[in-house]
């Protein structure tokens, strides 16, 4: 008798973008004819850059010959040049990292989800609160949780991100066993500076906890000091995964790319060095194909010093926007942070509106469809998202229209 994965049942109640999308619709409905600008979704809107377009063209260019063909690689990991390229990109960071350490995947989302299969499934898990959801909702399906109620799931520690923290957490109080870090982060935009991940660093190797620390928006960040990686952190190796992505700075967010760092120092509670990094590749090379040889190529094109310099230029556009949106919205005197290191404004709601009533609010009277904060974690409420993520003209015809109509 087959029976269902009733975690899934456990996850209902946190549908943040199918609900968007249901009352934007509903509101369309209602408003014929009117436009609706949308500030809600990180999605990436400018074209990929010529170096890039050139290399996926030599990817598609060699499968088309025999001597230049390719099929499966040789393991799920990614094409060796590949992984290289990005080591050497750590290297500017100070990190020093073997290239089979670099595990390439299709994308960061993937990878945080999956990422959990190779712990055991009594591991306590921390989250920032608020964050990207598929952290929690991952370990929810594996069954790390109890229900949820408030907004809250029972069994996991929410580490709040609040003003008063600037948002971005302490360590937890008590011991935890897996910690999911996101800087710069995702929804606040907030970004932790080295002596903070140095704290959690010296917290994980004190609990042999595992940080997985996702740093999707690293190439966002606009302050020298600001740490992009983990790993600029003495003895992060030993502690912590890094998942990043080709996604948002070389817009591959419909070709799919990223990148997951198991460290061969990394261990755990019970697992000698090694142990945890032959774990993910047995994960990926048994349930994963690998990455498309012809996106790869692309890949490639974009760590290239070309690449990188148009894909720096495709950063700063969406940073413009994100200027645009938090001076618009200061202007009109509303509380907003992030959108400096990172392409994303969490603005306070004006009044201390729930997350959802500024969400009808803002989509009835300007015409923008934004995201409700308490939609990334309980911490979230009286929060609300805006991404930079748009082409420059829809982004400033949106704040015109918030700056105009909005009624505070
Ligand atoms: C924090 C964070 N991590 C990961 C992802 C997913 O990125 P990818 O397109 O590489 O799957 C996103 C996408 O919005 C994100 O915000």
């Amino acid at each position: 008798m087959a029976r269902i994965n009733t975690h899934y049942d456990k996850l209902a109640a946190g549908y943040l973008f199918p609900e968007i999308g249901r009352r934007t619709r509903a509101f369309l409905e209602t408003h014929p004819g009117v436009e609706v600008m949308r500030l809600g979704i990180g999605n990436t809107t400018e074209p990929l850059t010529p170096e890039v377009i050139r290399g996926l063209h030599e990817g598609v260019d060699r499968l088309a010959h025999t001597d230049t063909y390719s099929g499966y690689g040789d393991d799920s990991l990614g094409e060796p040049e590949l992984r290289e390229a990005i080591a050497k990109r750590y290297a500017d960071y100070g990190a020093d990292l073997d290239p089979e350490e670099v595990c390439i995947g299709d994308g960061a989302k993937a990878d945080s989800a999956n990422i959990q299969s190779i712990f055991a499934v009594d591991n306590i898990v921390a989250v920032q609160d608020p964050a990207y959801p598929v952290y929690v909702d991952s370990n929810v399906i594996a069954g790390r949780t109890g229900p949820a109620s408030d907004g809250q799931y029972e069994g996991l520690v929410y580490m709040p991100c609040t003003e008063e923290n600037d948002f971005f957490p302490e360590v937890p109080a008590g011991h935890v066993d897996l910690i999911y870090l996101c800087s710069p982060n995702n929804p606040t935009g907030a970004v932790a500076a080295k002596a903070q991940l140095e704290a959690f660093v010296d917290y994980a190797r004190t609990q042999r906890a595992v940080i997985v620390f996702d740093s999707a928006y690293a190439a966002f960040i606009q302050d020298p000091d600001l740490p992009r990686s983990i790993y600029e952190v003495d003895g992060a190796k030993e502690c912590a995964i890094e998942i990043n992505s080709f996604s948002k700075e070389a817009g591959f967010t419909g070709v799919r790319l990223g990148w997951t760092i198991v460290p061969k120092a990394l261990t755990c509670e019970g697992s000698e060095p090694g142990r945890l990094h032959g774990l993910w590749s047995r994960r990926q090379n048994t349930m994963f194909n690998g990455a498309s040889n012809i996106v790869q190529q692309g890949g490639l094109a974009a760590l290239s010093e070309t690449g990188r310099k148009e894909c720096r230029r495709l950063v700063e556009y969406y940073m413009r926007n994100a200027r645009v949106i938090r001076e618009g919205l200061e202007r009109i005197g509303i509380t907003v942070y992030g959108g400096v290191n990172a392409p994303y404004i969490w603005m306070r709601t004006p009044g201390g509106m729930s997350s959802w009533d500024f969400f009808d609010k803002l989509l009835n009277q300007a015409h923008v469809v934004g995201t409700p904060g308490s939609g990334f974690g309980p911490s979230g409420e009286g929060y609300f998202r805006l991404s930079a993520f748009g082409h420059a003209q829809d982004i400033e015809r949106a704040v015109a229209s918030i700056r105009h109509n909005l009624t505070l």
